[in-house]
């Protein structure tokens, strides 16, 4: 068997082993196995890919692959070690962007060094399009991620014509660069698709930004697959349509929870032509102190947890775990309940509080805990926000209406955690805030649960 077919086989065991851990990935239980599939695929395919250039390339194609490699490990290690767990999506958004410019410069180079037939033609133009949506789409993900520019989506005048125009544009373009592929055809066609990416991410609000992610996550696999195609790569058109795939098929579980339509998130919001509704007055809202918060838990009999990206930033899942403890030594019967988008990636929250040693069978879903709040004592909603927004479920013309969300406002008692009046990430205001049953406890949300369970430890049982 020659050097190439080995990669050739090489190649094909990667793919399976992607396929595996993505199996694996899915589960809890299953999860680190399929991280271990996962790098060892990624780690044959890479050394498949140095056998194939070293069998057919030159002494320059083959240091400009070690020095490139090394590079981008260096860097992607770095990334990797430094990154706060909240800074996860805008990190993966970041990423896509790569893949996305690297689908339009193998485009480019298709076009410049290919073949001179058809199909090799719409290869070049889809995945130059493809690629160049995906870049800027990122790039607009990651600003509005890292909170660089506004979430606010971006509302032009017959913004859902200037989608389908770009589309019907991009079609015709196509057809005429397959008949005559000329540099001023894919010239137009790059910049047509790097201003569609922009503007179809730019005009998604704050609140539908994890499907976002997940769709441009999706984007990144097609722009890859079609980048396969154009290298003859197996391995790379594999893995792009898994990636393409699941990106969607997560975007649509994430839409089905959010209560979203798939098609007009994908669209670029197509169908949301409102802004923000305007700012409303909803009263005085009223405060309390850490003291007064730890009487309110020592008296209950039911207090609920719902936590959100505040309890990330400050890091207060320690503490939290400490106050749950206490309570629970009380008597009281302490609960959380998690919102599928609370924090900045999808299970966030489980992350930071199996990390914190609070009990599994205590942390409950969203649909598992909304019908008790309405019996339950206390609810402490800690540096949570839209997720609790009553909003969503009572005023049609707010831009979060529809979204499923924890009905705190039910509880006996709320106490809201966060450092002031501020919006929350789909920068809408809260009613939440103002309602009678509500008491807002300002300050960092770790400082605060530090100083309830103290407050705690002080109060006789
Ligand atoms: P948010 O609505 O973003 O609210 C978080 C709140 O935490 C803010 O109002 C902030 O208020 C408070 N906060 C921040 N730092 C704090 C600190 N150190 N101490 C105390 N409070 C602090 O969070 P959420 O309820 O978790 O909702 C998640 C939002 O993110 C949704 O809109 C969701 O769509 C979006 N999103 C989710 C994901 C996924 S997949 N989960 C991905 C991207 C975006 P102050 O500034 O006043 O303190």
């Amino acid at each position: 068997m020659d050097i190439l077919s080995i990669a050739g086989a090489a190649y094909l065991v990667a793919a399976l082993l992607f396929i595996l851990s993505l199996a694996g990935l899915s589960k809890h239980e299953t999860a680190s196995q399929g991280w271990v599939y996962g790098v060892a695929g990624m780690v044959l395919a890479l050394v498949a890919t140095i056998i194939r250039v070293t069998d057919a390339g030159t002494a320059t194609s083959i240091i400009v692959l070690v020095v490139a490699v090394a590079i981008g490990a260096v860097i992607g290690l770095w990334r990797a070690r430094v990154v706060e767990m909240t800074g996860m999506p805008e990190l993966i958004a970041l990423l896509h962007s790569f893949v996305g410019l690297a689908a339009v410069l193998i485009g480019w180079n298709g076009h410049l060094h290919g073949e001179d037939n058809a199909i090799h033609h719409a290869e070049v133009f889809i995945g130059v399009f493809i690629g160049a949506v995906t870049f800027t789409g990122s790039i607009v993900a990651f600003l509005k991620l890292s909170a660089r520019i506004k979430s606010a989506p971006m509302v032009l005048p017959g913004k859902n014509f200037i989608n389908v125009g770009a589309l019907v544009a991009f079609v015709v373009l196509t057809v005429a660069y397959v008949i005559t592929p000329s540099l001023g055809l894919l010239i137009a066609a790059t910049v047509l698709a790097l201003v569609l990416g922009w503007h179809l991410v730019a005009s998604i609000g704050g609140g539908d930004m994890p499907v976002v992610v997940s769709m441009l996550n999706s984007y990144s696999g097609w722009a890859a697959a079609a980048s396969g195609f154009l290298l003859d790569n197996d391995l790379l058109i594999v893995t792009g349509a898994l990636v393409g795939s699941s990106g969607a098929y997560l975007s649509y579980i994430m839409c089905k929870a959010m209560n979203r339509s798939f098609i007009s998130v994908i669209a670029g919001g197509f169908g949301i032509e409102a802004g923000p509704s305007g700012d409303v007055d909803y009263g005085e809202h009223r405060e309390i102190s850490a003291e007064d918060t730890a009487e309110l838990l020592a008296d209950a009999s039911s207090v609920v947890i719902t936590p959100g990206y505040g309890m990330a930033v400050a890091q207060a899942q320690y503490p939290v775990a400490e106050l749950t403890r206490i309570l629970r030594e009380k008597g009281v019967d302490v609960r959380f309940g998690i919102h599928p988008v609370a924090g900045r990636l999808p299970g966030h929250m489980n992350v930071l509080l199996a990390e914190a040693k609070v009990p599994y069978d205590i942390v409950l879903e969203m649909d598992e805990i909304n019908d008790d709040l309405a019996d339950t004592d206390v609810v402490l909603v800690i540096g949570a926000n839209d997720t609790v927004n009553p909003a969503a479920a009572e005023d049609p013309g707010s831009p979060i209406a529809g979204m499923p969300v924890l009905r705190v406002w039910e509880a006996k008692n709320v106490v809201v955690f966060k450092r002031s009046m501020a919006a929350g990430y789909a920068g809408v205001q809260n009613p939440l805030f103002f309602r009678e049953n509500s008491q807002m406890l300002f300050g960092d949300a770790k400082t605060r649960v530090d100083e309830i369970v103290g407050a705690l430890s002080r109060v006789p049982s």
